[in-house]
C-alpha cells in the first residue's frame, strides 16, 4: 500500500539552494505540493518571481499554482543578497523561458486558499525570509490548526552568515520571523548549525553533473557558482542551506535533531535577526523549535544525485 502524501506549500525566494530545495521536493513521492510562492529575499519580488517560474518550467512542473508574494519585510527595510548569488539571484547556467503563468492571487492569498480548502493540516515550507508566512498568521489566525507544522531554513543557534549573531533569511525580515516563532505551529528548523555541515564539494558538484540530464547540468552548474563565494570565504564546499528544510520532511533518519525553546532578538546594536536557543532552560518555557543540529552529509548528497536522476524523463 502507498504511504500517503504529505501536502506541503513551498516558499522561497529562489535563489540556487531555495531551486535545489524545489528539484528535491518535486522528485519526491512523498510530498503533495499544493502551491509554491515567492518572497522577496535573494534579490527583490520580481526577480525571485521570474525564477520561480523558470525554475519549475525547468523541473516540469505542471498543475501546481503559483504566486507571488510580500515585496518587503514587514517592517523594517529591504535588501538581498547578490554578492552570493548574483544579480539574477540565480546566476550561472542560462535558464529556460518560463511557460509556466502566475496564478492571479496574491502569494498570502494562494496559502489562504489552499489551507482553506484543505481536509487535512498543510506543511509549510518557507526557504526565505519568512514575511509570508507571518502575513498569512496575522491576517487569517483562525487557519492556524489548518497548518501541521512550518519546516523552514532559517537562523542559527550559534553563529549568524549576515552579521556575526543573524542569518540572512531572519535578518531580512526578524519581525515576521518573531511572529512565526511565537505562533504555537511546530516549527523544524534547519539553521546554519546543520546547513554549514551540508555543504557540497567540487567531487559531489562532478557526481551530480554525471547524472546528465538538463535538471542536473543546471543544477551542478548553480552549485558550482554558489561554492565561487564560499570557496573565497575558507568553505570546504557549497553550504546549499535550503534543501534541509525538504530533507526534514522526507528522510528525517539522516538527521539529529533537539528540541528547544528558540527566541527572535528583533532589537539591540548587535543581535538584531538573532535566533537565542534557551540551552540552559532558563527561560521556563517549553521548546517551540525542534533544532536540526548535524546531518550525515553523504547520504545528502546521495539524496540530491538521486533526486536529479528523477528528471531525466521530463518534458517542459
Ligand atoms: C539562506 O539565505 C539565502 O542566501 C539562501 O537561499 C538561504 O535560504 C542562507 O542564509
Ligand atoms: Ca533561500
Amino acid at each position: 500500500m502507498s504511504k500517503k502524501r504529505i501536502p506541503v506549500i513551498l516558499d522561497g525566494d529562489p535563489g540556487h539552494d531555495d531551486a535545489i530545495a524545489w528539484v528535491l521536493a518535486f522528485a519526491s513521492d512523498m510530498l503533495d505540493i499544493k502551491a509554491v510562492t515567492s518572497v522577496s529575499g535573494n534579490v527583490n519580488i520580481d526577480q525571485t518571481t521570474k525564477n520561480t517560474l523558470e525554475v519549475l518550467t525547468l523541473l516540469g512542473v505542471k498543475d501546481v499554482p503559483i504566486a507571488r508574494g510580500c515585496t518587503k519585510p514587514l517592517i523594517g527595510p529591504f535588501f538581498d543578497a547578490p554578492s552570493v548569488h548574483g544579480e539574477s539571484g540565480l546566476d550561472g547556467p542560462v535558464m529556460p523561458e518560463s511557460k509556466l503563468e502566475l496564478c492571479g492571487l496574491h502569494g498570502v492569498d494562494l496559502m489562504i486558499k489552499v489551507l482553506e480548502e484543505s481536509e487535512e493540516p498543510v506543511t509549510l515550507v518557507p526557504t526565505g525570509p519568512l514575511t509570508n508566512v507571518a502575513l498569512l498568521l496575522i491576517t487569517r489566525p483562525d487557519l492556524k490548526d489548518k497548518i501541521e507544522r512550518i519546516s523552514l531554513m532559517g537562523g542559527g543557534l550559534l553563529h549568524g552568515n549576515w552579521t556575526y549573531a543573524a542569518e540572512f533569511n531572519i535578518l531580512v525580515d526578524p519581525e515576521a520571523a518573531k511572529f512565526v516563532f511565537e505562533s504555537g505551529i511546530p516549527i523544524i528548523m534547519a539553521g546554519l548549525d546543520v546547513t554549514e555541515k551540508s555543504y557540497i564539494t567540487s567531487e559531489d558538484i562532478d557526481k551530480i553533473r554525471a547524472v546528465s540530464n538538463e535538471v542536473a547540468v543546471i543544477v551542478a552548474d548553480w552549485i558550482d557558482f554558489f561554492y565561487k563565494f564560499h570557496r573565497d570565504i575558507g568553505y570546504l564546499g557549497a553550504p546549499v542551506h535550503d534543501p534541509v528544510a525538504i530533507v526534514a520532511l522526507i528522510n528525517p533518519d539522516i538527521l539529529e535533531m533537539r528540541e528547544l525553546y528558540v527566541e527572535i532578538e528583533t532589537e539591540g546594536e548587535f543581535l538584531r535577526g538573532a535566533t537565542l536557543g534557551d540551552y540552559s532552560s532558563l527561560s521556563g518555557k517549553a521548546p517551540n523549535v525542534t533544532a536540526i543540529t548535524n546531518i550525515d552529509r553523504e547520504a545528502y548528497v546521495d539524496m540530491i544525485v538521486e533526486a536529479t536522476k528523477k528528471y531525466s524523463e521530463v518534458t517542459m
